[in-house]
């Protein structure tokens, strides 16, 4: 089933799991202001959608991103930049309550690896190739970078990668702990899809305060975030889900959740 029309960006719903696809493939989906306002509007679109429970992002089998799009900051200012506050945008993704999963074939540079890991979960095809290649060019990672690499790898692979600007492949992304698992080129969208349906069987609203809850972890002590979950816990005890998924172990039956 087809949505609203974007101009640099595909969308596909296909039961309770939307698609979006980042689709600029003569600049390797190079992450345009046009693009990334596309693109957080496609998620609010399917974040307010209750039909979906869970969002894949890819993008095509030669590149998920190549980054942000070096041609239009090129001439910037520090003035113009700060006006313009591209990454404000860009924050706006993380703020997606329905679980994202990202399935990643080829290049994840600069701000396409940043994107990635503001996804829920990583799949990544053989072909998938992570960096931060920001230096090269004369600046730094500037939409999470520094941040989510390092609490995903750790200070020394993070600086690595960073200070020398070289990718890693899927495979060692694998073994730094940045992508859940690698798979065969021709099967990532199969997989990421098989991954979004079982979610997509659980309770919606229970997803939505475990994904809140999980995400507390990067902003909050220990006990601040066990006291956030243990509200989570207690508030999900007010929901029809809750009734019938602990009802349908009791009756040995599988559980309807409706998200209520
Ligand atoms: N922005 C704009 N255009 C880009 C782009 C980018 N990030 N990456 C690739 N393109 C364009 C190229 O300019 C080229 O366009 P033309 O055909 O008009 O010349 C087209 O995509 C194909 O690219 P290449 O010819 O370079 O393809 P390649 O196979 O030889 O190399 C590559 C592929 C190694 C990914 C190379 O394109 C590359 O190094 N890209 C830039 C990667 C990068 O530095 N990303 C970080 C950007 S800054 C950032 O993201 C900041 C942040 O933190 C948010």
């Amino acid at each position: 089933m087809m949505t609203m029309t974007y101009k640099t960006i595909l969308t596909e719903i296909e039961g309770n799991i939307a698609i979006i696809r980042l689709n600029r493939p003569k600049a390797l989906n190079a992450l345009s202001h046009e693009l990334m306002g596309e693109l957080v509007e496609a998620l609010n679109e399917f974040d307010r959608d209750d039909k979906i429970r869970v969002i894949i992002l890819t993008g095509s089998d030669r590149a998920f991103a190549a980054g942000a799009d070096i041609k239009e900051m090129a001439d910037e200012n520090t003035v113009s930049i700060m006006l313009k506050d591209q990454f404000a945008t860009w924050d706006r993704v993380r703020h997606t309550k329905k679980p994202i999963i990202a399935a990643v074939a080829g290049y994840a540079l600069g701000g396409g690896c940043e994107l990635a890991m503001t996804c829920d979960i990583i799949i990544a095809a053989e072909s998938a190739q992570f960096g931060q290649p920001e230096i090269s060019i004369g600046v730094i990672p500037g939409a999470g970078g520094t941040q989510r690499l390092t609490r995903a790898v750790g200070k020394y692979k993070a600086m690595e990668m960073i200070l020398t600007g070289r990718p890693i492949t899927a495979g060692e992304a694998l073994r730094a702990g940045l992508v859940n698992k690698v798979v065969a080129n021709e099967v990532l969208l199969d997989e990421a899809k098989a991954l979004a349906e079982e979610i997509a069987k659980k309770s919606p609203i229970a997803v939505r305060l475990a994904k809140e809850a999980i995400l507390k972890v990067f902003d909050t002590s220990i006990s601040e975030g066990l006291e956030f979950e243990r509200k989570n816990f207690y508030m999900l005890f007010s929901s029809e889900d809750q009734k019938e998924g602990m009802k349908a172990f009791i009756e040995k039956r599988p559980a309807a959740f409706t998200g209520r």
